[in-house]
């Protein structure tokens, strides 16, 4: 879809929205987008999100995922790009990222005009919430004027106009009556998962994601980034064949829990693997049986040896509701503001 808006230099720019599936493929034209937005000699996004730029751009995500990029043009010159993704299915819950403006037309209101069409477009697809991190202050302002509001550590998000931002959370995650489905990560969880990772809840479950270094400090979840722990895990999952990366879902395709299994690639390492774990306490009573489900496949898969991170007693206490126990203590090895807090290193042998 094609629009044009006037900047606040009275300069045309020229805005193209490509709506899932619309423009993909591996082409000059995505070329020329991917570099505009990865600045690959000047790179200021993960290897593992401009891998994720590069799939969406080539229609090589999977079909979970309904994403939308929008372009802005002055005088047929790509000037700014942003970006949302969300789920097929459910479509209430995204991740809003790749927003880059050429620095030679920066201050004109690019990023603003395409951020504005991404949020009206999300509500108009039925959102609810929103994720995004940022470090700039610029970005975060230009995010504030389009309803992003500061929520955990450089995480921002925005909810639907006339939500109540103190109990969204309760509301979203409510235990529905109803089983929940264990099924494959797929890239449409994009933003589902900061969701679960970032919420407040379960308020005694300091680590969220070890290997990506988040976790609960009160008063809020102490996170360096946003879309990318997911990102990172959606490919680790592909280095080998053991790995895992599962969810949790309501009826509804909320994610209420996650876990991934991740070994390492070097043969000495072998059949040893990596737990990360998380879950909304709604549904901790079905937590036991996905995680139990998931060590299964681990150990059909050829993994031997897990071992987990956890700090204070109720994630240690969730991994030894499913046969771990503890192996050693990380002294003084988490920074939480001012103080130093022991990890507690959990370890289950499947074999
Ligand atoms: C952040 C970025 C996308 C902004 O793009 P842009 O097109 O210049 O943004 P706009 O012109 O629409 O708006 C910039 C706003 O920030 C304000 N601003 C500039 N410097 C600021 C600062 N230090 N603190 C707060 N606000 C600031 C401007 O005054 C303007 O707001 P106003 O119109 O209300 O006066 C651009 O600087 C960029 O590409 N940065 C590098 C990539 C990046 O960091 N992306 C964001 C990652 S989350």
């Amino acid at each position: 879809m094609e629009s044009t808006h006037i900047l606040k230099t009275g300069e045309r720019l020229d805005v193209t929205t490509l709506g899932p599936g619309e423009g993909r493929g591996d082409t000059a034209a995505n070329r020329e987008l991917w570099w505009f937005i990865v600045q690959p000699f000047d790179p200021w996004t993960s290897p593992g999100e401009n891998e994720l730029v590069a799939r969406a751009l080539r229609g090589a995500t999977d079909d979970s995922l309904h994403d939308v990029l929008i372009v802005g043009r002055i005088d047929g010159e790509i000037v700014g790009t942003v970006w949302h993704g969300t789920s097929r299915n459910t479509r209430e819950v995204g991740g809003y990222g790749f927003v880059r403006t050429d620095p030679a037309h920066r201050g004109k209101g690019v990023a603003q005009t395409l951020t504005r069409l991404s949020v009206e477009r999300f509500w108009a697809d039925g959102g609810l919430v929103i994720y995004l991190g940022t470090v700039a202050p610029d970005a975060a302002h230009v995010y504030e004027k389009h309803g992003y509001r500061r929520y955990n550590g450089i995480a921002m998000r925005a909810l639907r106009p006339g939500s109540d931002p103190e109990t969204f959370d309760d509301d979203y995650f409510a235990h529905d009556g109803l089983a929940p489905l264990a099924r494959n990560a797929s890239f449409g969880d994009i933003g589902g998962y900061p969701a679960l990772m970032l919420s407040p809840e379960p308020r005694d479950w300091r680590i969220r994601d070890f290997t990506e270094a988040i976790f609960y400090d009160p008063p809020e979840v102490q996170s360096g980034s946003c879309l990318r722990p997911f990102v990172s895990s959606m490919l680790r999952r592909e280095t080998h064949p053991a790995n895992r990366f599962k969810v949790l879902v309501t009826r509804r395709d909320r994610l209420v829990a996650a876990a991934g299994l991740f070994t390492a690639t070097a043969a000495p390492l072998d059949g040893s693997a990596t737990l990360e774990v998380l879950c909304h306490p709604a549904y901790g009573g079905e937590f036991s049986s996905f995680l139990g489900a998931v060590l299964a496949e681990g150990r059909e898969a050829g993994v031997r040896t897990v071992r987990a991170y956890a700090s204070g007693e109720s994630r240690a206490a969730a991994l030894a509701a499913v046969g771990f126990s503890t192996e050693s203590t990380l002294s003084r090895h988490l920074q939480c503001g001012d103080r130093a807090v022991d990890v507690t290193v959990l370890r289950r042998d499947l074999a």
